[in-house]
């Protein structure tokens, strides 16, 4: 493998696919965010400080996010096995990393928070259209559906995260908002896994565009209706939160795939 270039997008598409799915470029994409973090947070004394604000609301929201991140890993990592290419299957297995570290530094922080069994928690707690949108995800992976599961995933869910997860960002706590703010970096390379395999093949196949907008169609309000449940327990006000449900809509528009 060549070394890593400073600007991959300067690169011939075979070599930009090369090096922006490739371990190399991971390693490369997280260091910075990741080292000296461990569970996603400078290590401080605020953990063991008593927590302002409403802790069981917190760790709803956390649950739900728990219940996304456990998605996401178990449908990249099963779609590794019919992804197109080897470019793509390597993509895959750093996106599984990535899932399996958000999950654990989710719960990290439930128990920082105080909870004693998080896991315990989350199935009691999450939102119902989450859980279905969970087992949605995982029967276009179980059908091997590629495209319709790539949507699912690194569009669809990967644009809930990153929009909700900046929101809650900008009013959570220091650690949890240090945490969030791993996470939606990540989030945002998976995303662009997304658009890009996606992009280059709605171009060469036009029809695909129809398939792909059933899937969001029937995608989208379970989506909202999280978000709706999430923004509430984070205590945006009423008045924001449709605001929020555009944002995530022009994530996804903004991928430019189905305009
Ligand atoms: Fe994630
Ligand atoms: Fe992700």
């Amino acid at each position: 493998m060549s070394e890593p270039s400073d600007d991959p997008h300067a690169l011939p598409e075979r070599e930009f696919l090369e090096e922006v799915h490739s371990f190399e470029f991971w390693f490369q994409a997280v260091e910075g965010y990741l080292s000296e973090r461990p569970y996603g947070h400078r290590p401080s004394d605020a953990p063991t400080a008593p927590f302002q604000g409403d802790v069981e609301a917190l760790v709803t929201t956390l649950c739900n996010y728990c219940v996304g991140e456990t998605a996401a890993l178990e449908g990249a990592s099963g779609m590794i096995g019919f992804a197109p290419n080897r470019q793509a299957k390597i993509f895959l297995a750093t996106q599984v990393v990535d899932e399996a570290r958000h999950l654990e530094v989710l719960l990290h922080r439930m128990v920082e928070l105080g909870v004693e069994n998080p896991e315990g928690k989350i199935e009691r707690r999450a939102n119902r259209g989450l859980l279905t949108f969970k087992q949605r995800l995982l029967d276009l992976v179980g059908a091997r559906a590629w495209e319709a599961a790539v949507f699912a995933q690194n569009v669809v869910l990967e644009a809930m995260e990153f929009t909700v997860f900046e929101a809650h960002a900008r009013r959570a706590d220091p650690i949890t908002r240090e945490v969030l703010e791993g996470i939606v970096k990540d989030e945002r390379r998976h995303m662009g896994f997304g658009q890009n395999d996606l992009g280059r093949r709605l171009a060469t196949t036009p029809r695909l565009r129809r398939q792909l907008l059933e899937v969001k169609n029937e995608l989208d309000s379970l989506v909202l209706q999280t978000f709706e449940q999430t923004l509430a327990e984070i205590g945006m006000p009423r008045s924001e939160r449709p605001e929020l449900g555009r944002d995530y809509l022009a994530a996804v528009a903004r991928l430019g795939l189905l305009e």
